[in-house]
């Protein structure tokens, strides 16, 4: 049995099962443990939809670039035909790691140990010396060699996820309550407006953990809330895909605000709504009438991680120039609430290193989405 399996116990998990008024949370080892992300790399991670970049990384045919997903090292290309595929990063021959750096204009993946190459979708092309000295036909050996390891994906508006254990459910039945949710808004419209790194001193589902909890928003973003105000916020915890929170009626008070073009076609309901949610395990998407941020959270040890923020906005006409200062407001907007959560991280995370911490306690209502979120993870490393 793997070494973490200790740390979420039956007792752990029935704790979590309660309603949330009821119920206690994770232990701390949860946050702190090596063998407690090994666990998850190993059962969480692999067996669900998990979004690892966005379509823009390899924007023409011909772009490759290492990823990292679950502690596997991956290769995320788009193929000359423009399809975006994910393969593990190896050779087929002895294990070669492939890709070390992103590139573009490739036609080929050249391994560089014994030099075997692959088209981009993943066939293997030239096996130099395969059958002898200057034999290189594989038609002489006595069994067939596959191309690249190819992994399941799918890629959502401008996001690419990947399902690495090939077993769980079509990617359209996985993402459909949510896709319903927003079908307003065509993500297929959204570019690339901005992005940034942030590296955080804590683990990764306190990240996650503290975008969707929507309790601190007038104690820790006292802008923020002053438009978006976490009494009018409607919460969402009644599925196990996406979990968050909602206003019906967002508008904030900077000169950013109706100044980017709207999804098109929104209604004047729509062109007010603004949902934020974690869509279990990793990745927080908040959707707005003229963009969509996401925050990808990926962990670097039990103690660290790394928030990928991508700010998309509407269209080409969304990239114009002329509208660079209105896009910096809007990302500055982000930027300064980002600061304060980070600091709030880090601060629970040194929490759980140096108490005696119990789990802690859920209030019955504005802790629902958290609660629900321990629940899942519990359950998920549990399986
Ligand atoms: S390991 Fe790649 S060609 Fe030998
Ligand atoms: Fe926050």
């Amino acid at each position: 049995m793997p070494e973490g399996t200790s740390i979420v116990t039956p007792a752990v998990l029935d704790r979590l099962r309660k309603p949330a008024g009821e119920a206690g949370g994770l232990p701390a080892e949860a946050y702190t443990d090596e063998d407690f992300l090994a666990l998850e790399n190993q059962r969480l991670f692999p067996r669900r939809w998990i979004c690892i970049g966005i379509t823009e990384d390899v924007a023409e045919p011909g772009a490759v670039r290492p990823v990292t997903a679950a502690g596997k090292a991956l290769i995320l290309l788009r193929d000359e035909a423009g399809v975006v595929r994910v393969f593990h990063n190896f050779c087929r021959h002895r294990g070669m790691r492939l890709i070390d750096a992103p590139c573009s204009g490739m036609k080929r993946i050249l391994c560089p140990y014994h030099s075997w190459s692959y088209a981009l979708d993943g066939r293997l092309v030239k096996t130099p010396h395969v059958a002898g000295i200057d034999q290189h036909d594989r038609a002489a050996l006595p069994r067939e060699i596959p191309g690249l390891a190819e992994v399941r994906s799918a890629v959502w508006g401008p996001l690419v996820f990947v399902n690495l254990s090939g077993d769980a459910p079509e990617f359209e039945d996985y993402i459909r309550p949510l896709a319903a949710r927003w079908k307003s808004h065509d993500l297929s419209a959204l570019r690339r407006g901005e992005s940034c790194r942030y590296s955080i001193a804590g683990n990764w589902k306190l990240a996650i953990e503290n975008f969707i909890d929507t309790y601190h928003v007038p104690y820790v973003h006292p802008t923020l809330n002053s438009y978006c105000d976490m009494k009018d916020h409607y919460l969402v915890a009644d599925n196990d895909v996406y979990l968050g929170q909602g206003l019906s009626n967002y508008v904030p008070e900077d000169e950013a605000t109706g100044a980017l073009p709207p999804f098109p076609g929104l209604t004047q309901d729509d062109s007010k709504l603004m949902e934020a949610f974690g869509v279990f395990p990793n990745l927080c998407m908040t959707l707005f009438h003229d963009s969509l941020r996401i925050i990808l959270v990926e962990p670097d040890g039990p103690n660290r991680c790394t928030e990928r923020v991508e700010v998309f906005m509407v269209g080409e006409a969304a990239t114009d120039p002329a509208l660079a200062a209105t896009r910096k407001i809007l990302v500055d907007r982000f930027r300064e609430f980002n600061a304060e959560d980070i600091g709030i991280i880090e601060n629970l995370q040194h929490a759980f290193e140096t108490t005696a911490w119990d789990g802690g306690y859920f209030t019955p209502y504005l802790d629902g989405p958290v609660h629900r979120y321990q629940r899942l993870i519990a359950e998920a490393v549990a399986e």
